[in-house]
């Protein structure tokens, strides 16, 4: 780290520009309201007021503009170019929330690596991305970015992502293949009230640091460089003004020497929140909390000199501020390569990007129900009816993709995948009903095609548009006429199939027992139609787990398995339980629920002790537990063994089951396989209500959940003594 060179700049910098280098402006697209001004841009890179630049893309545009702030700003500071590269970039992986599915983060660092060289080629240098928001609401749009209900899982893929964007040695940023990731949205956006974007969380410092912290912990463990404040408030103050979560939290307990950079418009927004009285509150109040970089409105810029003078904001929080800036710059290698070499630029994805897209939309592809081996289809059969307004589309890409993908490179079409696949089966299309709206005249045409063929792909689900960021939806069923589509090729009496392409999870209750199998696909990305035939030919076994219940309905929400037990836990023959009178018990589909074209039978979960003291795990001991998990079937296939705690009793109510481990195998038929984990303090520990931060290990029973759901009932006790 180029650490005097970085001391040496600040002295020689006036103020303006320090507070220029905390100021990031968006260059060739909004992702928040307003839009951009490039002469404003130019303009403030000239002046050597302009710190970074978000949605920027292309070698050649990048360059033009570095070379304003490099070659004729008073310092020649170099801009840093930050874009939400966020599952994939020209190459487009499916939706974080499938790749969660893959319980393999393997699969999330291949999307970072290929997303990385695709991006840094172009001249970005910074993804804000990971998104890591825990969350428990599939109304919520931005469920599509996270990795679903669990902390422990979104943990493992946040690592992995930040280490495949970033590489795993220190030096790592300056290459030419890596970009500086974001741990975002810092934090509990995800239990925005009513599942409604931007909304209101009131957490308790032990659900905070329980539920919404630990991804972000790993991900600075794995070395993310910079993180995201949230647009909602935090226990009544908002996040972009939160001393409490910002300083004390992040930097100090953390010791996080990176850089905090506000949401589109967050800081101002201080003032609609009600929590800053104007602008110049605002800009204080978010230096003043912690935050380093403002993106997009201008408080700072505009309000920081008079702040100064006021003695409202210490020189030293500007400095520190701008250091980090600069040192993430260096670490960058930016002072010493501020260009790219535009001849190297990536400009298609490549045969091997295709090719990992592929497999990992594959390998997220969740098989929800396939009664009497409905699945895989015969490609010797008699014929096949590909229908739904999904089946020829080529909008499967998800939320949060880089313009250059939606206009050039689309996804594959599930319809031209299921004709290359089929061989010789004759294969008709009719598109039945479209992805939203009343008209049903279609579906006669569609009922044809299935009465004439032998079996139908029904490929169903939500458009990218209702998913993502502002895009809630308080009814999460199929929109439109879809489940009329469904009825109607139900009505058929033929075999048919359900793809569900969608980037939440749905309530399929109302056509579920209609359809001999459903396969979840998410948002697939760009190999959409051969990753879903593929798995519908059996030229994969999916393997796929849910990491996020799908309810049974909208008013059973929030559902789901990490619930903390209730004085009056269900009981059917107990009407003073904890229960809707209109709904069974528990979701429609659990968290870790996912199918197979074979069986397995997971093993009783043995522990290398059955006791052991808190003061040896507190000193980093650790219990082994061995699980065995057996192909019982035909084929090979994968399993996902997981492993989940629940602590019998204890000072603060613990969910009744914590996934604390998971491992994906493949297994030919009639083998097996001893899977190992470690329980250690993190795992068998809490995080209690104290402000600076107490993981509490209790003495007590812990019950150890082995199976292949979060359902499985096949337990071990181990006692903390
Ligand atoms: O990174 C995003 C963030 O997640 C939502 N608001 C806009 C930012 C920049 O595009």
């Amino acid at each position: 780290r180029d650490d005097d060179r970085i001391a040496a700049l600040l002295a020689r910098m006036t103020t303006e520009e320090k507070l220029g280098q905390l100021q990031q402006l968006s260059w060739a697209f909004a992702t928040g309201p307003g839009n951009p001004d490039n002469k404003k841009v130019a303009a403030a890179a000239r002046a050597g007021r302009l710190g970074s630049v978000l949605n920027m893309f292309g070698a050649k545009d990048s360059n033009r503009l570095q070379r304003i702030a490099v070659e004729e700003s008073r310092l020649g500071i170099p801009l840093v170019f930050g874009l939400d590269v966020i599952h994939g970039c020209l190459t487009t992986f499916p939706i974080p929330l499938a790749q969660a599915a893959s319980f393999d983060p393997a699969v999330s660092g291949r999307d970072a690596e290929v997303s990385a060289q695709e991006a840094r080629s172009n001249g970005v240098h910074w993804t804000f991305s990971p998104m890591m928001d825990v969350t428990h609401e599939p109304r919520w749009g931005r469920i599509a970015e996270s990795c679903g209900e669990d902390p422990y899982l979104t943990a493992q893929f946040a690592a992995a992502k930040v280490r495949g964007y970033q590489g795993e040695d220190a030096g790592g940023l300056a290459s030419a293949d890596r970009l500086a990731a974001c741990a975002k949205h810092f934090a509990a956006y995800g239990g925005a009230e009513g599942g409604r974007d931007y909304n209101t969380v009131d957490v308790s410092e032990s659900r905070l640091r329980n539920l919404y912290l630990p991804p972000f912990q790993a991900a600075l463990d794995a070395g993310a460089v910079t993180v995201m404040a949230a647009f909602n408030t935090v226990s009544g103050v908002p996040a972009h003004g939160n001393a409490h979560t910002l300083t004390e939290i992040l930097k100090e307990q953390w010791e996080f020497d990176g850089v905090v950079v506000s949401d589109w418009n967050g800081v101002h927004e201080l003032v609609a929140h009600g929590f800053a009285a104007d602008a110049a509150d605002a800009a204080q109040l978010a230096l003043n909390a912690g935050l380093d970089m403002e993106m997009v409105s201008s408080t700072l810029a505009d309000h920081g000199i008079q702040l100064l003078k006021e003695g409202r904001i210490p020189e030293e929080r500007l400095d520190d501020a701008v250091t980090r800036i600069l040192r993430l710059k260096s670490d960058l290698g930016l002072f010493d390569q501020p260009y790219v070499t535009e001849s190297q630029a990536v400009a298609a994805p490549s045969r091997r990007s295709r090719a990992a897209a592929r497999a990992a939309a594959a390998r997220s592809m969740v098989l929800l129900k396939n009664d009497e081996n409905t699945l895989p289809l015969d490609k010797a059969a008699a014929g096949i009816a590909v229908v739904g307004p999904f089946a020829d589309s080529a909008d499967l890409l998800g939320t949060w993709t880089f313009p250059r993908a939606q206009e050039k490179f689309r996804s594959g079409k599930v319809l031209d995948a299921v004709r290359a696949a089929a061989g010789g089966a004759e294969v008709t299309y009719a598109r039945g009903v479209d992805p939203d709206g009343e008209d049903t005249s279609g579906i006669d045409e569609a009922v044809a095609a299935a009465e004439a063929a032998e079996v139908t792909i029904v490929v169903v689900g939500e458009p990218p548009s209702i998913s993502g960021e502002a895009a809630v939806r308080s009814d999460i069923g199929l929109p439109g006429a879809q489940e009329r589509l469904i009825a109607a090729v139900a009505d058929t009496g033929k075999p048919f199939v359900v793809v569900l392409v969608n980037g939440r999870p749905l309530t399929v209750g109302g056509w579920l027992d209609r359809a001999p199998a459903v396969l979840e696909a998410w948002h697939p990305g760009i190999e959409a139609g051969h990753a879903i035939a593929d798995v519908l030919f059996g030229a994969v076994n999916p393997g796929g787990k849910l990491p996020v219940s799908f309810p049974r309905s909208v008013g059973q929400i929030p559902v789901h398995y990490n619930h903390e037990s209730t004085g009056r836990p269900y009981a059917a023959d107990n009407k003073y339980t904890s229960k809707y009178l209109d709904l069974p018990p528990g979701p429609q589909f659990p968290f870790g629920h996912g199918l197979s074209y074979t069986a397995f039978a997971v093993g009783e979960p043995r522990l290398s002790t059955t006791v052991i003291a808190a003061d040896a795990l507190r000193g980093g001991d650790t219990v082994e537990v061995a699980v065995d998990v057996r192909n019982t079937g035909k084929r090979a296939g994968d399993e996902v063994v997981q492993l989940y705690v629940h602590d019998l009793a204890a000072s603060i109510a613990q969910p009744v089951r914590r996934l604390r481990g998971f491992r994906r195998v493949t297994l030919e038929p009639g083998k097996s396989r001893t899977v190992r984990f470690r329980l250690g303090a993190q795992d068998l520990g809490f995080w209690t209500n104290a402000p600076d931060g107490e993981l509490r290990l209790e003495p007590g029973p812990v019950d150890v959940y082995a199976g292949n759901s979060s359902t499985t009932r096949t337990k071990s006790t181990l006692t903390i003594g």
